[in-house]
């Protein structure tokens, strides 16, 4: 007789990541305030607003570049605020930035490979950073950072250098990046961006599909793309949350369309400071 085939273990339970009252302040601005929602394990959380409504803000404080005045961000029940970019990557978040940053003088394998260097520091930084501990570190690392760019449909672009790809491309260095360290939450700034409508739908299936592996958090101005990918939206304006919910409810709230498509409407959102982060430094004028 043969014996009963054993269940696969189902994977660990994954936790939430949770802001509570956080709150920003530059000088007499209040960028952020008392800003709160839950990305739930699985999940495509998005944060969206209209331009200064406070969203790259909140980015910033969860990759840890800015620590809020008050409130708390916890992942996996473990308070994460002003944690280092670092940290977080060994407690499993990854970003990417608006910006890409890539290191130019590194091919984009080599780019990919210093994303896994996070996870373990004796060996794969060691490799990344041309101090292989041995010969099967390093290929194993290079293997993975292959891995992570074919995942992207991306492998061709491994032996090339950022500055020479086209910026789409590097978005997608960036991204095999900040996946090869395995994160169960990955943070994403504006990642639209600069795509085409194509490449937005291409980037849409993907972020989709990251939701087997992770949990994602979508700062985006592109309402497309937020509508199409995210389980659940939170809506900012003047640093606050002014809706919370499923694509579809937030979309129909009334607060929403006044606060957000309105100013879309009438602001051609794509081409005027609504999508540029420099907007941070023109609107800044207005502290006091
Ligand atoms: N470093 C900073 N110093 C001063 N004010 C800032 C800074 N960064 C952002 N702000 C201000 O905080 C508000 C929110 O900005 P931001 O988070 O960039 O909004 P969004 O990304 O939604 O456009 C804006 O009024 C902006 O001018
Ligand atoms: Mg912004």
């Amino acid at each position: 007789m043969t014996p009963p085939v054993e269940p696969t273990p189902d994977p660990p339970p994954r936790g939430a990541f949770v802001a509570e009252g956080v709150t920003v302040r530059f000088g007499g601005l209040v960028a952020l305030d008392d800003v709160g929602l839950r990305v739930e394990p699985g999940e495509v959380h998005g944060v969206i607003g209209p331009n200064g409504a406070g969203k790259t803000t909140f980015f910033n404080v969860c990759c840890g570049f800015v620590r809020p005045d008050s409130g708390t961000l916890t992942w996996e029940g473990t308070q994460v605020e002003g944690l280092r970019a670092h940290d977080l990557a060994g407690l499993g978040i990854a970003r990417t930035l608006q910006g890409v940053g890539l290191f130019a003088g590194m091919s984009a394998l080599e780019n990919v490979m210093t994303g896994a260097a996070v996870r373990s520091r004796s060996g794969f930084a060691s490799a990344a950073f041309g101090l292989p501990r041995g010969r099967r570190d390093e290929q194993a690392l290079r293997e993975r950072a292959m891995q992570a760019l074919a995942d992207l449909g991306a492998a061709h672009l491994a032996p090339r250098y950022p500055g020479m790809l086209p910026y789409p491309d590097q978005k997608k260095v960036a991204l095999a990046r900040a996946l090869v360290a395995e994160p169960r939450l990955l943070l994403l700034d504006e990642p639209a961006a600069g795509l085409s409508e194509g490449e937005m739908d291409e980037l849409g299936d993907l972020v989709r599909r990251l939701t087997e592996r992770m949990s994602v958090l979508l700062v985006e101005h592109h309402m497309d793309l937020v509508m199409r990918v995210c389980d659940t939206i939170t809506v900012l304006d003047f640093g606050q949350v002014i809706a919370h919910g499923a694509p579809a409810e937030v979309r129909d709230d009334p607060k929403v369309v006044a606060a957000y498509l309105g100013a879309e409407v009438t602001g051609g959102s794509e081409i005027d400071t609504t999508s540029l982060d420099g907007g941070s430094a023109v609107t800044a004028t207005k502290e006091v």
